[in-house]
């Protein structure tokens, strides 16, 4: 048995930002943003639209396309930085949207390598015949731990969700291998200093910008690099592929010139690589799934496919794993 993708969704919040948006914001403009990125707009939730709010569409359209019920799905997984709440985790939001009475539901952390964590995880649960149905969701809200006023992060970001259905089948199509790895020694490379119990906010935080996204941007760019191709090298080695076997690669979308250096390491064609960052900057756990479900809807993946999904994120966090589609 393993988990095969069975449905794919995706949803983003309607509100567009331009890097024109962003020059009235912050020292910056279009063109240091576009050439240094790759990234030219980016979607940002709007008034009461929360994690939960995207992860829940993205959900219900994967689980459409899967043609399942929500009684069915067994385990609901939610990678995400920006839950709803520290507690309960944002899958449990979901799973009551969902009406999906039967799941279990937890969220994971793993910052933009979340997507990647939570499909090894659903697919171990398969594997060992504890369940038949997974929904793994990728989301954020980033924009909420922006600092608008730092041009080095505030034109990186944006929001977004997206989820997948995985099923148990029996078959050479699915999940083939995962691969992840963290190094915790680099923790303070990309983390959100304040909101969690070691500062909560105070005035203090507040003055002092703490609750947002602090980032060594520079040093991230280096180590992600080198990561990812590592995490692509294991899981095409584990599923016995070379990467003239690859049809799609689908990066994390966090920098154009990170994706660019990690194709061109690993050898794989443009024409093989999955970009959609321009439209929607970085949505950490949510980029890998919403690339994903566009890819899947734009009729871009065609069965018997081999994917690889790969990515990198704080923590430090990355991993990838291979699908024959
Ligand atoms: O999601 C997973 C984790 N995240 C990533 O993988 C992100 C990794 N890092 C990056 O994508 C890039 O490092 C950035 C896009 C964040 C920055 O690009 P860079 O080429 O590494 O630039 P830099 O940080 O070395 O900065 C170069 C200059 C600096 O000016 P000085 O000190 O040389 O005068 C920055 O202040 O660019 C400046 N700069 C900007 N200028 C205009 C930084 N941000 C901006 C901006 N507009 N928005």
């Amino acid at each position: 048995m393993r988990g095969r993708v069975v449905g794919t969704g995706s949803a983003v919040p309607e509100k567009i930002l331009t890097n024109f948006d962003i020059e009235k914001l912050v020292d910056t403009n279009d063109e240091w943003i576009r050439t240094r990125t790759g990234i030219r707009e980016r979607r940002i939730a709007g008034e009461g639209e929360y994690t939960s709010t995207f992860a829940t569409i993205a959900a219900k359209k994967a689980m459409e396309m899967a043609e399942i019920l929500a009684s069915e799905i067994d385990l609901i997984i939610v990678a995400t930085v920006t839950p709803d709440f520290p507690f309960p985790g944002t899958s449990c939001l979901v799973q009551d949207s969902i009406n999906a009475v039967n799941a279990t539901a937890f969220d994971i952390s793993a910052a933009c390598s979340g997507f990647i964590y939570g499909l090894s995880i659903a697919d171990k649960y398969i594997k060992t015949g504890a369940i038949k149905n997974a929904l793994v969701i990728g989301g954020e809200v980033l924009s909420k731990i922006t600092d608008w006023s730092d041009r080095n992060t505030c034109a990186l970001f944006g929001d977004g969700a997206g989820a997948v259905v995985l099923s148990a089948e029996s078959g050479s199509r699915g999940i083939l291998e995962t691969f992840h790895k963290s190094d915790g020694s680099k923790w303070e490379l990309l983390y959100q200093p304040a909101a969690g119990i070691r500062n909560p906010v105070t005035q203090k935080v507040i003055d002092e910008r703490l609750m947002y996204i602090n980032m060594q941007g520079n040093e991230v760019f280096k180590l992600a690099v080198k990561a990812m191709e590592e995490a692509a090298v294991k899981v095409l080695k584990a599923s016995s592929m070379t990467i003239e076997d690859v049809d799609l690669f689908i990066p994390h979308q966090a920098n154009l010139r990170i994706i660019d250096a990690v194709a061109r390491r690993l050898g794989v064609p443009s024409e093989k690589v999955y970009i959609n960052i321009d439209h929607y900057g970085n949505t950490s756990a949510g980029s890998i799934p919403i690339a994903l479900d566009e890819a899947n809807r734009k009729g871009i993946i065609k069965e018997g496919n081999n994917i690889i999904l790969d990515a990198f994120g704080g923590g430090l966090t990355w991993g990838a794993v291979s699908i024959c589609w």
